[in-house]
């Protein structure tokens, strides 16, 4: 066999999800594009909102933008643009360096997982789950362990308690969920924290909460609580892949709690990884996101 044995099972279960999205095509040729919903990749179905498309011509004509390298973890004037928002937001206190500018939200995971994780160590997270955890996990050389929700796809805290063990690292969310759209309630975000705190003393090491966010925007009519509220020690990441119809473009971010522990090595640990896998995010949509925050879409 070519290719290494442990990647045999990982390009089958990626081909499958690939003929998925190749079949949707096709079936919109034949039936036509009304008739066809597509619910294998996660692909917005509208165009990115004119401001886009406003800041790149904007873009297109300033002097000041560059395209070489940067500090890796991103332009410090973006990084500085994104922790205002988040701060005004979420009455953080995040600096641009507890922020890393990502290869949208898969990079921002591989990079929280590659900064967290030792070898033998596990992530837990909620099932039903996004397809995508096993490969993060997979290149993070982590297991990846589930715990069940209950009936309503919100979290049993009872089943994630029993679920953690000392092998336990990283526990990671989505809310608001892929593929159950369950959004977490600030009260069941709270019972984490306590579980995860109660769980770091238990085996004495520390439990990182991941919380990834690419559908916070596109929730309507419900509010998404901030995990950061819930748990310190809490790296959230998201991408404009989705509120901004920009899956292609490859933009993101992941922000350290400030008063996570080892906040600071935490963020510069996924800054090298994110260094080691993808040099930097890219450049020109990393300044487009930089213009637009605060801006009605963002
Ligand atoms: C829950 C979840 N996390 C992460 C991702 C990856 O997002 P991105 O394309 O921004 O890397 C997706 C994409 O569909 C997703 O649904």
């Amino acid at each position: 066999m070519p290719i290494a044995d442990k990647m045999v099972k990982m390009v089958e279960s990626a081909s499958f999800i690939r003929k998925m999205f190749e079949e949707g095509i096709r079936l919109r040729e034949k039936f036509g594009a009304e008739n066809v919903f597509d619910f294998s990749l996660g692909n917005p179905d509208v165009s990115p909102p004119p401001a886009v498309k406003e800041t790149l011509l904007e873009l297109i004509d300033d002097t000041n933008v560059t395209h070489g390298y940067m500090p890796n973890p991103g332009y410090p004037q973006v990084r500085q643009a994104v922790a205002d928002y988040l701060n005004q937001e979420f009455g953080t206190q995040l600096t641009p360096e507890l922020i890393v500018m990502t290869v949208g939200a898969a990079g921002a995971l591989n990079d929280c997982l590659k900064a967290l994780i030792n070898p033998g160590e596990e992530i837990l997270t909620p099932a039903p789950y996004f397809v995508g955890y096993n490969q993060y996990a997979f290149v993070a050389g982590a297991a990846l362990v589930t715990a069940p929700t209950r009936p309503d796809f919100h979290l049993d805290l009872e089943a994630i308690q029993t679920a953690i063990t000392e092998k336990t690292r990283v526990v990671l969310i989505n809310s608001p969920n892929n593929p159950t759209g369950a959004v977490y309630s600030a009260e069941e975000l709270d019972g984490l924290g306590r579980v995860l705190e109660a769980a770091s003393k238990k085996f004495d090491k520390r439990i990182y909460l991941i919380s990834d966010e690419p559908y916070r925007k596109i929730a309507y009519d419900v509010e998404v609580p901030s995990v950061f509220d819930a748990y310190d020690h809490t790296i959230v990441l998201t991408s404009y892949s989705k509120e901004l119809s920009l899956a292609g473009e490859r933009i993101g971010y992941l922000a350290v709690h400030p008063k996570a522990e080892d906040a600071r090595l935490v963020a510069a640990a996924a800054g090298v990884a994110n260094t080691m896998m993808y040099v930097n995010a890219p450049a020109l949509f990393q300044q487009v996101v930089g213009r637009l925050q605060g801006s009605p879409w963002t």
